[in-house]
Protein backbone atom coordinates (compact mmCIF):
# COMPACT_ATOMS: atom_id res chain seq x y z
CA UNK A 1 0.00 0.00 0.00
CA UNK A 2 1.40 3.49 -0.37
CA UNK A 3 1.12 5.95 1.84
CA UNK A 4 -2.41 7.43 0.50
CA UNK A 5 -4.07 4.43 0.25
CA UNK A 6 -2.70 3.83 3.77
CA UNK A 7 -4.27 6.88 5.22
CA UNK A 8 -7.82 5.97 3.07
CA UNK A 9 -7.22 2.97 4.81
CA UNK A 10 -7.20 4.22 8.35
CA UNK A 11 -9.24 7.05 8.01
CA UNK A 12 -12.09 4.15 6.75
CA UNK A 13 -10.78 2.34 9.53
CA UNK A 14 -11.52 4.86 12.22
CA UNK A 15 -14.98 6.12 10.35
CA UNK A 16 -16.00 2.65 11.31
CA UNK A 17 -15.49 2.18 14.33
CA UNK A 18 -16.80 5.88 15.19
CA UNK A 19 -19.96 4.70 13.51
CA UNK A 20 -19.90 1.78 15.41
CA UNK A 21 -19.28 3.29 18.73
CA UNK A 22 -22.00 5.49 17.91
CA UNK A 23 -24.10 3.13 17.26
CA UNK A 24 -23.45 1.14 20.48
CA UNK A 25 -24.08 4.77 22.12
CA UNK A 26 -27.64 4.64 20.85
CA UNK A 27 -28.67 1.48 21.96
CA UNK A 28 -26.91 1.91 25.08
CA UNK A 29 -29.96 2.06 27.63
CA UNK A 30 -28.96 5.22 30.14
CA UNK A 31 -30.20 6.68 33.52
CA UNK A 32 -30.75 10.77 33.06
CA UNK A 33 -31.48 13.12 35.76
CA UNK A 34 -34.55 15.72 35.90
CA UNK A 35 -33.17 19.01 36.68
CA UNK A 36 -35.81 20.97 39.13
CA UNK A 37 -34.51 24.59 39.92
CA UNK A 38 -36.59 25.44 43.44
CA UNK A 39 -33.50 25.15 45.20
CA UNK A 40 -31.97 27.84 47.38
CA UNK A 41 -28.92 28.88 45.48
CA UNK A 42 -29.12 26.78 42.86
CA UNK A 43 -25.21 26.61 41.21
CA UNK A 44 -24.62 28.37 38.15
CA UNK A 45 -24.88 27.58 34.62
CA UNK A 46 -20.99 26.31 34.25
CA UNK A 47 -20.20 24.87 37.95
CA UNK A 48 -23.64 22.95 36.89
CA UNK A 49 -22.45 21.31 33.84
CA UNK A 50 -19.24 21.10 35.74
CA UNK A 51 -20.61 19.14 38.19
CA UNK A 52 -22.75 16.82 35.69
CA UNK A 53 -19.93 15.94 33.91
CA UNK A 54 -17.86 14.92 37.13
CA UNK A 55 -20.69 12.95 38.07
CA UNK A 56 -20.55 11.60 34.80
CA UNK A 57 -24.22 12.40 34.43
CA UNK A 58 -24.59 11.59 30.28
CA UNK A 59 -28.53 12.60 30.32
CA UNK A 60 -30.53 15.51 31.80
CA UNK A 61 -33.59 16.80 31.19
CA UNK A 62 -34.75 20.69 31.97
CA UNK A 63 -38.32 21.80 33.02
CA UNK A 64 -38.06 24.48 30.78
CA UNK A 65 -35.19 26.01 27.83
CA UNK A 66 -32.87 27.65 30.03
CA UNK A 67 -30.37 29.71 27.77
CA UNK A 68 -27.27 29.82 30.51
CA UNK A 69 -28.14 26.04 31.19
CA UNK A 70 -28.37 25.14 27.54
CA UNK A 71 -24.90 27.57 26.90
CA UNK A 72 -23.04 25.80 29.65
CA UNK A 73 -23.64 22.49 28.22
CA UNK A 74 -22.74 23.54 24.66
CA UNK A 75 -19.48 21.26 23.48
CA UNK A 76 -19.96 19.06 26.06
CA UNK A 77 -21.05 15.02 25.37
CA UNK A 78 -24.35 15.79 27.68
CA UNK A 79 -27.19 15.30 25.76
CA UNK A 80 -30.51 17.49 27.08
CA UNK A 81 -34.38 17.01 26.73
CA UNK A 82 -35.50 20.66 27.07
CA UNK A 83 -39.52 21.53 28.16
CA UNK A 84 -41.95 24.00 26.88
CA UNK A 85 -43.97 24.65 30.61
CA UNK A 86 -46.95 24.25 30.72
CA UNK A 87 -48.14 28.04 30.87
CA UNK A 88 -46.65 28.50 27.17
CA UNK A 89 -49.00 25.27 25.79
CA UNK A 90 -51.95 27.99 24.36
CA UNK A 91 -49.60 30.77 22.26
CA UNK A 92 -47.93 27.81 20.86
CA UNK A 93 -50.83 25.44 20.24
CA UNK A 94 -52.89 28.21 18.66
CA UNK A 95 -50.01 29.98 16.58
CA UNK A 96 -47.42 27.74 14.12
CA UNK A 97 -45.64 31.45 14.24
CA UNK A 98 -45.34 31.27 17.77
CA UNK A 99 -44.12 27.21 17.44
CA UNK A 100 -41.61 28.04 15.23
CA UNK A 101 -40.19 31.04 17.12
CA UNK A 102 -40.03 28.90 19.97
CA UNK A 103 -37.74 26.22 18.15
CA UNK A 104 -35.97 28.91 16.64
CA UNK A 105 -34.65 30.76 19.79
CA UNK A 106 -34.99 27.70 22.21
CA UNK A 107 -33.63 24.93 19.99
CA UNK A 108 -31.70 25.59 16.74
CA UNK A 109 -30.01 28.36 18.27
CA UNK A 110 -28.02 25.93 20.33
CA UNK A 111 -27.90 22.81 18.24
CA UNK A 112 -26.17 20.76 17.79
CA UNK A 113 -22.99 22.43 20.02
CA UNK A 114 -26.06 21.70 22.24
CA UNK A 115 -26.77 18.24 22.11
CA UNK A 116 -30.52 19.13 22.37
CA UNK A 117 -32.44 14.99 22.24
CA UNK A 118 -35.56 16.10 22.69
CA UNK A 119 -38.43 18.61 23.66
CA UNK A 120 -40.82 17.43 26.15
CA UNK A 121 -44.25 19.51 25.69
CA UNK A 122 -45.55 20.00 29.28
CA UNK A 123 -46.32 17.92 32.00
CA UNK A 124 -48.83 15.62 32.96
CA UNK A 125 -51.14 17.90 31.21
CA UNK A 126 -53.58 15.48 30.27
CA UNK A 127 -54.43 14.90 34.21
CA UNK A 128 -53.21 18.46 35.07
CA UNK A 129 -54.52 20.61 33.10
CA UNK A 130 -57.64 19.04 31.12
CA UNK A 131 -58.86 21.96 30.06
CA UNK A 132 -55.78 22.52 28.08
CA UNK A 133 -55.89 19.21 26.66
CA UNK A 134 -57.29 20.23 22.84
CA UNK A 135 -54.16 22.64 22.77
CA UNK A 136 -51.94 19.50 23.27
CA UNK A 137 -51.31 17.68 19.67
CA UNK A 138 -51.59 21.20 17.64
CA UNK A 139 -49.04 22.21 19.71
CA UNK A 140 -46.55 19.01 19.34
CA UNK A 141 -47.52 19.44 16.08
CA UNK A 142 -46.30 22.91 15.33
CA UNK A 143 -43.28 22.64 17.44
CA UNK A 144 -43.03 19.39 14.85
CA UNK A 145 -43.58 21.26 11.54
CA UNK A 146 -40.65 23.37 13.07
CA UNK A 147 -38.10 21.04 13.45
CA UNK A 148 -38.61 20.01 10.05
CA UNK A 149 -38.39 22.97 8.28
CA UNK A 150 -35.35 23.15 10.60
CA UNK A 151 -34.15 19.95 9.32
CA UNK A 152 -34.15 18.75 13.09
CA UNK A 153 -36.43 16.04 13.28
CA UNK A 154 -34.55 13.27 12.73
CA UNK A 155 -32.06 14.34 15.82
CA UNK A 156 -34.67 15.72 18.25
CA UNK A 157 -37.54 14.07 19.40
CA UNK A 158 -41.34 15.53 20.64
CA UNK A 159 -43.26 14.01 23.26
CA UNK A 160 -44.96 14.81 25.88
CA UNK A 161 -44.50 13.43 29.77
CA UNK A 162 -47.47 11.73 31.07
CA UNK A 163 -48.85 10.55 34.37
CA UNK A 164 -49.78 7.12 35.26
CA UNK A 165 -52.80 7.53 36.29
CA UNK A 166 -54.09 7.99 32.67
CA UNK A 167 -53.99 4.47 32.78
CA UNK A 168 -56.90 2.91 34.81
CA UNK A 169 -56.33 -0.63 36.52
CA UNK A 170 -53.05 -0.70 36.00
CA UNK A 171 -52.27 -4.30 37.64
CA UNK A 172 -52.69 -6.83 36.76
CA UNK A 173 -50.82 -5.38 33.18
CA UNK A 174 -52.73 -7.27 30.94
CA UNK A 175 -56.39 -6.08 32.25
CA UNK A 176 -54.66 -2.00 31.74
CA UNK A 177 -56.41 0.40 29.62
CA UNK A 178 -56.38 4.05 29.27
CA UNK A 179 -58.70 6.18 30.65
CA UNK A 180 -61.37 6.53 27.39
CA UNK A 181 -62.19 9.97 28.13
CA UNK A 182 -58.15 10.06 26.82
CA UNK A 183 -58.76 7.88 24.35
CA UNK A 184 -59.26 10.65 21.01
CA UNK A 185 -56.27 12.52 22.35
CA UNK A 186 -53.97 9.60 23.70
CA UNK A 187 -54.93 8.08 19.93
CA UNK A 188 -53.58 10.99 17.87
CA UNK A 189 -50.48 10.98 20.39
CA UNK A 190 -49.67 7.49 19.87
CA UNK A 191 -50.29 8.04 15.72
CA UNK A 192 -47.89 11.09 16.08
CA UNK A 193 -45.07 9.02 18.50
CA UNK A 194 -45.34 6.16 15.53
CA UNK A 195 -45.12 8.28 12.71
CA UNK A 196 -42.01 10.13 14.36
CA UNK A 197 -40.25 7.05 15.59
CA UNK A 198 -40.57 8.96 19.39
CA UNK A 199 -41.19 7.32 22.76
CA UNK A 200 -44.39 7.58 25.02
CA UNK A 201 -42.95 9.46 27.99
CA UNK A 202 -44.62 8.65 31.38
CA UNK A 203 -43.82 9.29 34.95
CA UNK A 204 -43.58 6.14 36.47
CA UNK A 205 -43.35 6.13 40.40
CA UNK A 206 -43.74 2.76 42.40
CA UNK A 207 -43.25 5.04 45.52
CA UNK A 208 -46.81 6.43 44.87
CA UNK A 209 -48.54 2.72 43.96
CA UNK A 210 -46.82 1.24 46.97
CA UNK A 211 -48.13 4.16 49.09
CA UNK A 212 -51.73 4.13 47.60
CA UNK A 213 -52.06 0.12 48.16
CA UNK A 214 -49.93 -0.50 51.43
CA UNK A 215 -50.54 -4.30 52.18
CA UNK A 216 -51.06 -5.49 48.83
CA UNK A 217 -48.17 -4.04 47.17
CA UNK A 218 -45.38 -4.96 49.07
CA UNK A 219 -42.45 -2.76 49.77
CA UNK A 220 -39.76 -5.04 48.57
CA UNK A 221 -41.55 -5.60 45.23
CA UNK A 222 -41.19 -1.61 45.03
CA UNK A 223 -38.01 -1.17 46.03
CA UNK A 224 -36.35 -4.20 43.16
CA UNK A 225 -35.77 -6.21 45.80
CA UNK A 226 -35.23 -9.82 45.61
CA UNK A 227 -38.89 -11.54 46.39
CA UNK A 228 -39.76 -15.14 47.18
CA UNK A 229 -41.50 -16.36 44.63
CA UNK A 230 -44.71 -16.66 46.65
CA UNK A 231 -44.84 -12.62 46.50
CA UNK A 232 -44.14 -12.26 43.29
CA UNK A 233 -47.21 -10.74 41.12
CA UNK A 234 -48.65 -13.23 38.81
CA UNK A 235 -50.21 -11.84 35.94
CA UNK A 236 -53.55 -14.51 35.32
CA UNK A 237 -54.35 -13.74 32.09
CA UNK A 238 -50.22 -14.01 30.60
CA UNK A 239 -48.39 -15.61 33.65
CA UNK A 240 -46.02 -13.49 33.46
CA UNK A 241 -44.39 -13.19 36.73
CA UNK A 242 -43.57 -9.38 38.28
CA UNK A 243 -40.46 -8.89 40.76
CA UNK A 244 -41.01 -4.99 41.08
CA UNK A 245 -43.27 -2.72 40.63
CA UNK A 246 -41.82 -0.13 37.92
CA UNK A 247 -41.69 -3.23 35.52
CA UNK A 248 -45.54 -3.69 36.08
CA UNK A 249 -46.10 0.08 35.06
CA UNK A 250 -43.87 -0.33 31.90
CA UNK A 251 -46.25 -3.64 30.95
CA UNK A 252 -49.17 -1.72 32.04
CA UNK A 253 -48.71 1.17 29.47
CA UNK A 254 -47.45 -1.24 26.72
CA UNK A 255 -50.50 -3.44 27.30
CA UNK A 256 -52.93 0.15 27.15
CA UNK A 257 -51.19 1.11 23.21
CA UNK A 258 -51.94 -2.35 22.69
CA UNK A 259 -55.85 -1.93 23.45
CA UNK A 260 -55.39 0.53 20.68
CA UNK A 261 -53.33 -1.25 18.46
CA UNK A 262 -50.13 0.47 18.82
CA UNK A 263 -47.29 -1.92 19.27
CA UNK A 264 -44.24 0.14 17.70
CA UNK A 265 -43.91 3.05 20.39
CA UNK A 266 -41.71 2.85 23.18
CA UNK A 267 -41.63 4.02 26.68
CA UNK A 268 -39.36 6.46 27.98
CA UNK A 269 -39.63 6.73 31.40
CA UNK A 270 -39.13 10.62 31.90
CA UNK A 271 -39.45 10.50 36.29
CA UNK A 272 -39.32 8.18 38.49
CA UNK A 273 -37.48 7.97 42.50
CA UNK A 274 -38.47 7.39 45.52
CA UNK A 275 -38.29 10.63 48.38
CA UNK A 276 -35.69 10.28 51.16
CA UNK A 277 -37.35 12.11 53.92
CA UNK A 278 -40.89 12.85 54.62
CA UNK A 279 -43.51 14.14 57.60
CA UNK A 280 -45.48 11.99 59.47
CA UNK A 281 -47.34 10.43 56.74
CA UNK A 282 -44.50 9.39 54.78
CA UNK A 283 -42.70 6.70 56.88
CA UNK A 284 -41.46 5.08 53.86
CA UNK A 285 -39.89 8.34 52.20
CA UNK A 286 -36.32 7.21 54.23
CA UNK A 287 -33.17 7.55 52.96
CA UNK A 288 -32.41 3.65 53.48
CA UNK A 289 -35.76 3.86 50.68
CA UNK A 290 -34.76 6.16 48.40
CA UNK A 291 -30.96 4.56 48.21
CA UNK A 292 -32.03 1.04 47.69
CA UNK A 293 -34.61 2.42 44.80
CA UNK A 294 -32.69 4.76 42.95
CA UNK A 295 -29.25 2.01 43.37
CA UNK A 296 -31.81 -0.82 42.22
CA UNK A 297 -32.93 1.01 39.21
CA UNK A 298 -29.84 1.74 37.65
CA UNK A 299 -28.76 -1.39 38.46
CA UNK A 300 -32.03 -2.72 36.76
CA UNK A 301 -31.54 -0.60 33.72
CA UNK A 302 -27.91 -1.57 33.07
CA UNK A 303 -28.95 -5.20 33.55
CA UNK A 304 -30.74 -4.27 30.08
CA UNK A 305 -33.28 -7.09 31.35
CA UNK A 306 -36.45 -5.38 30.17
CA UNK A 307 -39.67 -6.22 31.17
CA UNK A 308 -41.43 -9.78 31.80
CA UNK A 309 -43.35 -8.73 28.55
CA UNK A 310 -40.85 -6.85 26.41
CA UNK A 311 -37.52 -8.32 27.42
CA UNK A 312 -36.25 -6.96 23.98
CA UNK A 313 -36.84 -3.65 25.39
CA UNK A 314 -34.98 -1.36 28.27
CA UNK A 315 -36.61 1.55 28.72
CA UNK A 316 -34.00 4.71 29.26
CA UNK A 317 -34.89 6.13 32.48
CA UNK A 318 -34.56 9.65 34.01
CA UNK A 319 -34.41 10.15 37.79
CA UNK A 320 -36.29 12.70 39.80
CA UNK A 321 -33.90 14.26 40.50
CA UNK A 322 -30.48 15.68 40.99
CA UNK A 323 -31.43 18.24 43.83
CA UNK A 324 -33.61 18.11 46.89
CA UNK A 325 -35.87 21.51 45.51
CA UNK A 326 -35.89 22.93 49.11
CA UNK A 327 -38.04 25.88 48.48
CA UNK A 328 -40.94 23.32 47.44
CA UNK A 329 -44.17 23.43 49.65
CA UNK A 330 -45.10 20.64 51.85
CA UNK A 331 -45.61 17.46 52.16
CA UNK A 332 -42.31 17.58 53.32
CA UNK A 333 -41.34 14.79 50.50
CA UNK A 334 -41.89 17.06 47.58
CA UNK A 335 -38.51 18.54 48.53
CA UNK A 336 -36.81 15.72 49.59
CA UNK A 337 -36.62 13.93 46.18
CA UNK A 338 -32.43 14.97 45.00
CA UNK A 339 -29.82 12.80 44.63
CA UNK A 340 -28.14 15.67 45.81
CA UNK A 341 -28.43 18.83 47.98
CA UNK A 342 -28.18 22.06 46.42
CA UNK A 343 -24.53 22.46 47.52
CA UNK A 344 -24.12 19.05 45.73
CA UNK A 345 -22.65 16.94 48.38
CA UNK A 346 -25.03 13.48 48.00
CA UNK A 347 -28.18 13.14 50.39
CA UNK A 348 -26.83 9.41 50.35
CA UNK A 349 -24.43 6.66 49.01
CA UNK A 350 -25.83 5.40 46.27
CA UNK A 351 -24.55 1.44 45.97
CA UNK A 352 -23.96 1.49 41.73
CA UNK A 353 -20.42 0.58 41.59
CA UNK A 354 -20.03 -1.99 38.49
CA UNK A 355 -23.21 -0.43 36.81
CA UNK A 356 -21.35 1.21 34.01
CA UNK A 357 -19.74 4.74 35.15
CA UNK A 358 -22.90 6.16 36.00
CA UNK A 359 -22.20 8.69 39.04
CA UNK A 360 -18.84 6.81 38.88
CA UNK A 361 -17.22 9.75 40.62
CA UNK A 362 -20.18 9.24 44.01
CA UNK A 363 -19.25 8.04 47.11
CA UNK A 364 -20.14 4.50 47.45
CA UNK A 365 -16.59 3.44 46.75
CA UNK A 366 -16.15 4.91 50.15
CA UNK A 367 -18.35 2.43 51.59
CA UNK A 368 -17.27 -0.47 53.54
CA UNK A 369 -19.01 -4.07 55.08
CA UNK A 370 -18.14 -4.45 58.35
CA UNK A 371 -19.71 -6.98 61.20
CA UNK A 372 -21.72 -5.87 63.21
CA UNK A 373 -21.69 -5.26 67.07
CA UNK A 374 -22.61 -7.43 69.50
CA UNK A 375 -23.04 -10.76 67.75
CA UNK A 376 -21.95 -14.45 69.41
CA UNK A 377 -18.86 -15.58 68.33
CA UNK A 378 -20.54 -18.57 67.05
CA UNK A 379 -22.52 -16.56 64.45
CA UNK A 380 -19.49 -14.67 62.88
CA UNK A 381 -17.74 -17.50 62.99
CA UNK A 382 -20.59 -19.44 60.17
CA UNK A 383 -20.36 -16.30 58.74
CA UNK A 384 -17.26 -15.81 58.17
CA UNK A 385 -16.57 -19.39 56.89
CA UNK A 386 -19.14 -19.01 54.22
CA UNK A 387 -17.38 -15.55 53.16
CA UNK A 388 -14.15 -17.30 53.35
CA UNK A 389 -15.27 -20.48 51.47
CA UNK A 390 -18.23 -20.40 48.82
CA UNK A 391 -18.30 -16.42 49.05
CA UNK A 392 -14.67 -16.40 47.52
CA UNK A 393 -13.77 -13.50 49.77
CA UNK A 394 -9.90 -13.22 49.99
CA UNK A 395 -8.90 -14.08 52.80
CA UNK A 396 -5.30 -14.25 52.88
CA UNK A 397 -4.40 -11.31 55.03
CA UNK A 398 -6.31 -12.55 57.51
CA UNK A 399 -4.41 -15.71 57.80
CA UNK A 400 -1.49 -16.38 60.31
CA UNK A 401 1.62 -14.36 60.02
CA UNK A 402 -0.15 -11.99 57.31
CA UNK A 403 -0.66 -8.03 57.76
CA UNK A 404 -4.23 -8.48 58.92
CA UNK A 405 -4.30 -10.87 61.27
CA UNK A 406 -4.09 -9.25 64.27
CA UNK A 407 -6.25 -8.37 66.05
CA UNK A 408 -6.70 -11.76 66.20
CA UNK A 409 -10.34 -12.27 66.94
CA UNK A 410 -13.38 -13.69 64.95
CA UNK A 411 -14.96 -9.79 64.18
CA UNK A 412 -11.88 -8.67 62.87
CA UNK A 413 -11.27 -11.22 60.63
CA UNK A 414 -15.06 -11.85 59.64
CA UNK A 415 -14.85 -7.73 58.62
CA UNK A 416 -12.18 -8.06 56.75
CA UNK A 417 -13.90 -11.37 55.06
CA UNK A 418 -17.05 -9.56 54.52
CA UNK A 419 -15.65 -6.67 53.33
CA UNK A 420 -13.87 -8.32 50.82
CA UNK A 421 -16.68 -10.22 49.61
CA UNK A 422 -19.29 -6.86 49.67
CA UNK A 423 -16.12 -5.68 47.24
CA UNK A 424 -15.64 -7.76 44.96
CA UNK A 425 -19.29 -8.02 44.52
CA UNK A 426 -19.36 -4.54 43.11
CA UNK A 427 -20.84 -3.05 46.13
CA UNK A 428 -24.47 -4.13 45.28
CA UNK A 429 -27.57 -3.44 47.71
CA UNK A 430 -27.61 -7.20 49.67
CA UNK A 431 -24.02 -8.17 49.41
CA UNK A 432 -23.52 -6.60 52.55
CA UNK A 433 -26.04 -8.61 54.75
CA UNK A 434 -24.79 -12.40 55.60
CA UNK A 435 -27.92 -12.96 57.37
CA UNK A 436 -27.72 -9.91 59.53
CA UNK A 437 -24.16 -10.09 60.85
CA UNK A 438 -23.12 -7.19 58.52
CA UNK A 439 -23.62 -4.02 57.52
CA UNK A 440 -22.39 -0.91 55.28
CA UNK A 441 -20.34 1.96 56.79
CA UNK A 442 -18.67 4.77 56.07
CA UNK A 443 -15.81 4.54 58.39
CA UNK A 444 -12.22 2.72 56.58
CA UNK A 445 -12.26 0.12 59.44
CA UNK A 446 -8.13 -0.33 58.91
CA UNK A 447 -7.94 2.88 60.61
C1 LIG B 1 -50.24 24.99 11.21
O1 LIG B 1 -49.71 24.37 10.04
C2 LIG B 1 -50.39 23.18 9.64
C3 LIG B 1 -49.68 22.62 8.44
O2 LIG B 1 -48.32 22.70 8.56
C4 LIG B 1 -51.83 23.48 9.34
O3 LIG B 1 -52.51 22.26 9.03
C5 LIG B 1 -52.48 24.12 10.54
O4 LIG B 1 -53.79 24.51 10.24
C6 LIG B 1 -51.68 25.34 11.00
N1 LIG B 1 -52.26 25.81 12.25
C7 LIG B 1 -52.54 27.11 12.48
C8 LIG B 1 -53.12 27.43 13.83
O5 LIG B 1 -52.30 27.98 11.67
C1 LIG C 1 -60.63 10.03 33.14
O1 LIG C 1 -60.35 11.28 32.54
C2 LIG C 1 -61.38 12.25 32.71
C3 LIG C 1 -61.05 13.45 31.84
O2 LIG C 1 -59.81 14.02 32.23
C4 LIG C 1 -61.48 12.58 34.20
O3 LIG C 1 -62.49 13.54 34.41
C5 LIG C 1 -61.80 11.31 34.96
O4 LIG C 1 -61.77 11.57 36.36
C6 LIG C 1 -60.78 10.22 34.65
N1 LIG C 1 -61.22 8.97 35.24
C7 LIG C 1 -60.53 8.35 36.19
C8 LIG C 1 -61.14 7.12 36.75
O5 LIG C 1 -59.45 8.74 36.59
C1 LIG D 1 -57.74 -2.75 16.69
O1 LIG D 1 -57.70 -3.73 15.67
C2 LIG D 1 -58.79 -4.64 15.74
C3 LIG D 1 -58.55 -5.74 14.70
O2 LIG D 1 -58.09 -5.20 13.50
C4 LIG D 1 -60.10 -3.90 15.54
O3 LIG D 1 -61.18 -4.80 15.64
C5 LIG D 1 -60.22 -2.82 16.61
O4 LIG D 1 -61.38 -2.05 16.38
C6 LIG D 1 -59.02 -1.92 16.61
N1 LIG D 1 -59.10 -1.04 17.77
C7 LIG D 1 -58.83 0.26 17.68
C8 LIG D 1 -58.96 1.03 18.96
O5 LIG D 1 -58.47 0.80 16.66
C1 LIG E 1 -15.43 13.69 43.15
O1 LIG E 1 -14.12 13.18 43.28
C2 LIG E 1 -13.14 14.14 43.55
C3 LIG E 1 -11.81 13.43 43.56
O2 LIG E 1 -11.82 12.32 44.42
C4 LIG E 1 -13.47 14.84 44.87
O3 LIG E 1 -12.50 15.85 45.12
C5 LIG E 1 -14.85 15.46 44.77
O4 LIG E 1 -15.20 16.03 46.01
C6 LIG E 1 -15.87 14.41 44.41
N1 LIG E 1 -17.16 15.04 44.22
C7 LIG E 1 -18.26 14.61 44.82
C8 LIG E 1 -19.48 15.40 44.53
O5 LIG E 1 -18.30 13.65 45.53
C1 LIG F 1 -13.40 5.59 43.44
O1 LIG F 1 -13.88 5.55 42.12
C2 LIG F 1 -13.22 6.42 41.23
C3 LIG F 1 -13.93 6.38 39.90
O2 LIG F 1 -14.22 5.07 39.52
C4 LIG F 1 -11.76 6.01 41.13
O3 LIG F 1 -11.08 6.88 40.26
C5 LIG F 1 -11.13 6.07 42.51
O4 LIG F 1 -9.82 5.62 42.45
C6 LIG F 1 -11.93 5.22 43.49
N1 LIG F 1 -11.40 5.41 44.84
C7 LIG F 1 -11.15 4.39 45.66
C8 LIG F 1 -10.63 4.77 47.00
O5 LIG F 1 -11.33 3.24 45.34
C1 LIG G 1 -5.70 -11.47 47.85
O1 LIG G 1 -5.22 -10.30 48.49
C2 LIG G 1 -3.80 -10.20 48.50
C3 LIG G 1 -3.43 -8.98 49.32
O2 LIG G 1 -4.18 -7.85 49.00
C4 LIG G 1 -3.29 -10.11 47.07
O3 LIG G 1 -1.90 -10.02 47.05
C5 LIG G 1 -3.75 -11.33 46.29
O4 LIG G 1 -3.40 -11.20 44.95
C6 LIG G 1 -5.25 -11.51 46.39
N1 LIG G 1 -5.65 -12.76 45.78
C7 LIG G 1 -6.61 -12.86 44.88
C8 LIG G 1 -6.91 -14.21 44.36
O5 LIG G 1 -7.23 -11.86 44.48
Amino acid sequence: MDNYNLILFFLLLFISSEIRAQQQDKDEPFVGVNIGTDVTNLLPAADLVAFLQLQKITHVRLYDADGDILRALAKTKIRVIVSVPNNQLLAIGSSNATAATWIGRNVAAYYPETLISGVAVGDEVLTTIPTSAPLLMPAIESLYSALVAANLHTQIKISTPNSASIILDPFPPSQAFFNQSLTPVLTQLLQFCSRTQSPLMMNLYPYYVFMQNKGVVPLENSLFKPLTPSKEMVDPNTLLHYTNVLDAMLDSVYFSMKNLNVTDVVVLVSETGWPSKGDSKEPYATIDNADTYNSNLIKHVFDRSGTPLHPEITSNVYIYELFNEDLRSPPISEANWGLFYGNSTPVYLLHVSGSGSFLANDTTNRTYCVAVDGLDGKTLQTALDWACGPGRANCSEIQPGQSCYQPNNVKGHASYAFDSYYQKQGKFAGSCDFKGAAMITTSDPSK
